[in-house]
Protein backbone atom coordinates (compact mmCIF):
# COMPACT_ATOMS: atom_id res chain seq x y z
CA UNK A 1 0.00 0.00 0.00
CA UNK A 2 1.30 3.67 -0.73
CA UNK A 3 0.62 6.28 1.91
CA UNK A 4 1.16 9.64 0.63
CA UNK A 5 1.25 12.52 3.39
CA UNK A 6 -0.21 15.67 3.02
CA UNK A 7 -0.09 18.45 4.92
CA UNK A 8 -3.97 19.92 4.33
CA UNK A 9 -7.22 18.56 2.60
CA UNK A 10 -6.61 20.83 -0.47
CA UNK A 11 -3.11 19.44 -1.09
CA UNK A 12 -4.67 15.52 -0.81
CA UNK A 13 -7.41 16.85 -3.26
CA UNK A 14 -4.30 17.93 -5.76
CA UNK A 15 -2.53 14.06 -5.38
CA UNK A 16 -5.62 12.41 -5.90
CA UNK A 17 -6.71 14.63 -9.06
CA UNK A 18 -3.00 13.51 -10.41
CA UNK A 19 -3.25 10.27 -10.53
CA UNK A 20 -7.45 10.57 -11.73
CA UNK A 21 -6.51 12.97 -14.35
CA UNK A 22 -3.82 10.14 -15.38
CA UNK A 23 -6.24 7.78 -15.72
CA UNK A 24 -8.59 9.70 -17.62
CA UNK A 25 -6.74 10.96 -20.04
CA UNK A 26 -6.26 7.37 -20.94
CA UNK A 27 -10.14 7.02 -20.85
CA UNK A 28 -10.18 4.62 -18.16
CA UNK A 29 -13.41 3.71 -16.43
CA UNK A 30 -13.39 5.40 -13.21
CA UNK A 31 -15.00 4.01 -9.88
CA UNK A 32 -16.25 7.43 -8.13
CA UNK A 33 -17.50 7.75 -4.50
CA UNK A 34 -19.80 10.33 -3.16
CA UNK A 35 -19.66 11.74 0.56
CA UNK A 36 -17.36 15.14 1.08
CA UNK A 37 -13.85 13.52 1.04
CA UNK A 38 -14.22 13.77 -2.67
CA UNK A 39 -15.89 17.14 -3.59
CA UNK A 40 -12.30 18.68 -3.26
CA UNK A 41 -10.98 16.55 -5.98
CA UNK A 42 -13.83 16.92 -7.95
CA UNK A 43 -13.81 20.93 -8.06
CA UNK A 44 -9.65 20.25 -8.73
CA UNK A 45 -10.48 17.86 -11.49
CA UNK A 46 -13.68 20.17 -12.98
CA UNK A 47 -10.87 22.92 -12.85
CA UNK A 48 -8.12 20.94 -14.84
CA UNK A 49 -10.90 20.35 -17.16
CA UNK A 50 -11.70 24.03 -17.65
CA UNK A 51 -8.62 24.65 -18.16
CA UNK A 52 -8.30 22.39 -20.94
CA UNK A 53 -5.83 19.68 -19.10
CA UNK A 54 -8.23 16.72 -19.11
CA UNK A 55 -11.46 15.43 -20.72
CA UNK A 56 -13.63 12.77 -19.68
CA UNK A 57 -15.06 11.99 -22.64
CA UNK A 58 -13.76 8.50 -23.09
CA UNK A 59 -14.03 7.43 -19.85
CA UNK A 60 -17.10 5.51 -17.98
CA UNK A 61 -18.02 6.10 -14.46
CA UNK A 62 -19.79 3.71 -11.71
CA UNK A 63 -20.70 5.11 -8.45
CA UNK A 64 -20.15 2.78 -5.49
CA UNK A 65 -23.54 3.10 -3.63
CA UNK A 66 -27.06 4.31 -3.54
CA UNK A 67 -29.48 4.39 -1.05
CA UNK A 68 -32.86 2.93 -0.83
CA UNK A 69 -35.98 4.76 -0.99
CA UNK A 70 -35.05 7.82 -2.27
CA UNK A 71 -36.45 9.33 -5.29
CA UNK A 72 -33.88 8.72 -8.49
CA UNK A 73 -33.76 12.87 -8.26
CA UNK A 74 -34.02 13.28 -4.99
CA UNK A 75 -31.39 15.90 -4.14
CA UNK A 76 -29.05 13.42 -1.55
CA UNK A 77 -29.53 10.32 -3.72
CA UNK A 78 -25.98 9.59 -4.68
CA UNK A 79 -27.39 9.71 -8.56
CA UNK A 80 -28.08 13.27 -8.31
CA UNK A 81 -24.92 14.04 -5.59
CA UNK A 82 -22.44 12.69 -8.71
CA UNK A 83 -23.86 14.58 -11.47
CA UNK A 84 -24.07 17.89 -8.75
CA UNK A 85 -20.62 17.60 -7.27
CA UNK A 86 -18.63 16.43 -10.84
CA UNK A 87 -20.17 14.69 -13.38
CA UNK A 88 -22.48 17.05 -15.28
CA UNK A 89 -19.51 19.66 -14.83
CA UNK A 90 -17.13 17.76 -17.33
CA UNK A 91 -17.33 16.66 -20.79
CA UNK A 92 -18.20 12.77 -19.61
CA UNK A 93 -21.61 11.79 -21.29
CA UNK A 94 -24.63 11.23 -19.12
CA UNK A 95 -25.30 8.11 -19.93
CA UNK A 96 -21.74 6.72 -19.27
CA UNK A 97 -22.26 7.47 -15.52
CA UNK A 98 -23.63 4.37 -14.05
CA UNK A 99 -24.97 3.77 -10.34
CA UNK A 100 -26.28 0.68 -8.24
CA UNK A 101 -30.22 1.05 -9.02
CA UNK A 102 -32.44 -0.65 -5.89
CA UNK A 103 -35.04 -1.54 -8.76
CA UNK A 104 -32.91 -4.06 -10.57
CA UNK A 105 -30.99 -5.09 -7.57
CA UNK A 106 -26.96 -6.39 -6.93
CA UNK A 107 -26.36 -9.14 -9.78
CA UNK A 108 -27.53 -6.33 -12.33
CA UNK A 109 -25.00 -4.51 -10.84
CA UNK A 110 -22.33 -6.60 -11.15
CA UNK A 111 -23.13 -8.12 -14.62
CA UNK A 112 -22.74 -3.73 -15.79
CA UNK A 113 -19.40 -3.30 -14.49
CA UNK A 114 -17.70 -6.72 -15.83
CA UNK A 115 -19.65 -5.53 -19.27
CA UNK A 116 -17.44 -2.58 -19.03
CA UNK A 117 -14.58 -4.68 -18.60
CA UNK A 118 -13.68 -3.42 -15.10
CA UNK A 119 -13.15 -0.29 -12.99
CA UNK A 120 -9.47 0.63 -13.84
CA UNK A 121 -9.35 2.95 -10.47
CA UNK A 122 -11.58 3.18 -7.60
CA UNK A 123 -11.94 6.21 -6.01
CA UNK A 124 -12.55 5.91 -1.87
CA UNK A 125 -13.43 7.72 1.17
CA UNK A 126 -13.61 5.94 4.79
CA UNK A 127 -16.30 6.37 6.93
CA UNK A 128 -15.27 7.01 11.04
CA UNK A 129 -16.15 3.46 11.60
CA UNK A 130 -13.55 2.02 8.77
CA UNK A 131 -16.57 1.36 6.37
CA UNK A 132 -15.74 1.61 2.31
CA UNK A 133 -18.78 1.92 -0.01
CA UNK A 134 -21.50 1.19 2.66
CA UNK A 135 -19.77 -1.76 3.85
CA UNK A 136 -20.42 -1.64 7.54
CA UNK A 137 -18.05 -3.33 10.30
CA UNK A 138 -18.89 -7.32 9.72
CA UNK A 139 -19.50 -7.12 5.73
CA UNK A 140 -17.47 -9.95 4.35
CA UNK A 141 -14.42 -9.26 2.95
CA UNK A 142 -15.80 -11.48 -0.58
CA UNK A 143 -19.10 -9.61 -0.40
CA UNK A 144 -20.73 -8.64 -4.13
CA UNK A 145 -23.11 -5.30 -4.73
CA UNK A 146 -26.54 -6.04 -2.62
CA UNK A 147 -28.53 -4.84 -0.11
CA UNK A 148 -27.21 -3.27 3.64
CA UNK A 149 -28.46 -1.52 6.71
CA UNK A 150 -26.63 1.71 7.86
CA UNK A 151 -24.50 1.49 11.05
CA UNK A 152 -26.37 3.78 13.32
CA UNK A 153 -22.97 5.78 13.28
CA UNK A 154 -23.26 6.24 9.57
CA UNK A 155 -27.05 7.32 10.29
CA UNK A 156 -25.81 9.87 12.59
CA UNK A 157 -22.57 10.84 10.05
CA UNK A 158 -24.87 11.31 7.14
CA UNK A 159 -27.53 13.05 8.94
CA UNK A 160 -25.72 16.19 8.14
CA UNK A 161 -26.70 15.82 4.56
CA UNK A 162 -30.44 15.67 5.56
CA UNK A 163 -32.69 17.97 7.72
CA UNK A 164 -32.58 15.15 10.03
CA UNK A 165 -31.43 12.08 11.72
CA UNK A 166 -35.17 10.53 10.93
CA UNK A 167 -34.55 11.11 6.97
CA UNK A 168 -31.69 9.41 6.70
CA UNK A 169 -32.34 6.06 4.55
CA UNK A 170 -31.04 3.54 6.29
CA UNK A 171 -31.14 0.94 3.86
CA UNK A 172 -28.54 1.12 0.80
CA UNK A 173 -27.64 -0.84 -2.49
CA UNK A 174 -23.39 -0.93 -2.05
CA UNK A 175 -21.00 -2.74 -4.33
CA UNK A 176 -19.37 -5.14 -1.93
CA UNK A 177 -15.31 -5.49 -1.16
CA UNK A 178 -15.37 -8.63 -3.17
CA UNK A 179 -16.86 -6.00 -5.71
CA UNK A 180 -14.48 -2.96 -4.68
CA UNK A 181 -11.32 -5.37 -4.54
CA UNK A 182 -11.92 -6.59 -8.66
CA UNK A 183 -10.60 -2.70 -9.34
CA UNK A 184 -7.47 -2.53 -10.95
CA UNK A 185 -6.60 0.57 -8.88
CA UNK A 186 -7.89 1.53 -5.26
CA UNK A 187 -7.62 5.31 -3.94
CA UNK A 188 -8.67 6.36 -0.79
CA UNK A 189 -9.13 9.64 1.05
CA UNK A 190 -9.03 10.52 4.50
CA UNK A 191 -8.96 14.05 5.75
CA UNK A 192 -9.61 15.28 8.93
CA UNK A 193 -9.15 14.27 12.95
CA UNK A 194 -12.14 12.47 12.81
CA UNK A 195 -11.15 9.39 10.11
CA UNK A 196 -7.70 9.09 12.18
CA UNK A 197 -8.50 6.03 13.97
CA UNK A 198 -10.18 4.59 10.99
CA UNK A 199 -6.78 5.51 8.91
CA UNK A 200 -4.36 3.88 11.63
CA UNK A 201 -6.97 0.57 11.57
CA UNK A 202 -7.30 0.39 7.84
CA UNK A 203 -3.45 1.11 7.44
CA UNK A 204 -2.05 -0.54 10.46
CA UNK A 205 -4.40 -2.92 11.87
CA UNK A 206 -5.13 -6.72 10.85
CA UNK A 207 -7.39 -7.29 7.86
CA UNK A 208 -10.83 -7.75 9.77
CA UNK A 209 -14.34 -7.33 8.29
CA UNK A 210 -14.60 -5.27 11.90
CA UNK A 211 -12.62 -2.59 9.60
CA UNK A 212 -14.24 -3.13 6.11
CA UNK A 213 -11.36 -0.56 4.58
CA UNK A 214 -8.47 -3.09 5.97
CA UNK A 215 -9.73 -4.68 2.43
CA UNK A 216 -7.20 -2.46 0.86
CA UNK A 217 -3.89 -4.25 2.33
CA UNK A 218 -5.20 -7.14 -0.07
CA UNK A 219 -4.89 -5.22 -2.69
CA UNK A 220 -2.00 -5.34 -5.04
CA UNK A 221 -2.07 -1.18 -6.17
CA UNK A 222 -3.76 0.86 -3.49
CA UNK A 223 -3.06 4.16 -2.35
CA UNK A 224 -4.21 5.80 0.39
CA UNK A 225 -3.79 9.63 0.80
CA UNK A 226 -4.66 11.40 4.07
CA UNK A 227 -3.84 14.82 5.37
CA UNK A 228 -1.97 15.70 8.84
CA UNK A 229 -5.03 15.53 10.82
CA UNK A 230 -6.17 11.97 9.33
CA UNK A 231 -2.78 10.68 9.85
CA UNK A 232 -1.90 11.70 13.10
CA UNK A 233 -2.73 8.05 14.77
CA UNK A 234 -0.39 6.21 12.68
CA UNK A 235 2.07 4.85 14.54
CA UNK A 236 4.74 4.39 11.96
CA UNK A 237 4.59 7.56 10.20
CA UNK A 238 8.50 8.59 9.76
CA UNK A 239 8.67 5.73 7.99
CA UNK A 240 5.87 6.34 5.73
CA UNK A 241 7.48 9.82 5.33
CA UNK A 242 10.74 8.44 4.96
CA UNK A 243 9.66 5.83 1.66
CA UNK A 244 7.97 8.82 0.04
CA UNK A 245 11.19 10.69 0.45
CA UNK A 246 13.01 8.08 -1.53
CA UNK A 247 10.88 6.80 -3.87
CA UNK A 248 12.63 4.33 -6.27
CA UNK A 249 12.41 5.59 -10.00
CA UNK A 250 9.47 3.21 -11.58
C1 LIG B 1 -19.86 7.25 -0.37
C2 LIG B 1 -19.39 6.10 0.39
C3 LIG B 1 -18.96 6.19 1.81
C4 LIG B 1 -18.17 7.46 2.13
C5 LIG B 1 -17.83 7.49 3.61
C6 LIG B 1 -17.08 8.74 3.99
O1 LIG B 1 -20.16 6.86 -1.70
O2 LIG B 1 -19.39 5.04 -0.15
O3 LIG B 1 -18.16 5.08 2.11
O4 LIG B 1 -17.01 7.49 1.36
O5 LIG B 1 -18.99 7.41 4.37
O6 LIG B 1 -17.94 9.84 3.82
P1 LIG B 1 -17.41 11.33 3.95
O7 LIG B 1 -16.44 11.53 2.84
O8 LIG B 1 -18.62 12.18 3.80
O9 LIG B 1 -16.76 11.43 5.28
Amino acid sequence: MDILLRPTATDVAVAAADILADFARRGATLGLATGSTPVATYRELIRRYDAGEVSFADCRAFLLDEYIGLPRDHEQSYHRTIRREFTSHVDIPDEAVHGPDPEQGGQAYEDAITAAGGVDIQLLGVGTNGHVGFNEPGSSLASRTRMKTLHPQTVADNARFFDSADEVPIHVLTQGLGTIRRAGHLLLLATGAGKADAVHKLVEGPVTASCPASVLQLHEYATVIVDEAAASRLHDLEYYRFIEAHQPRR
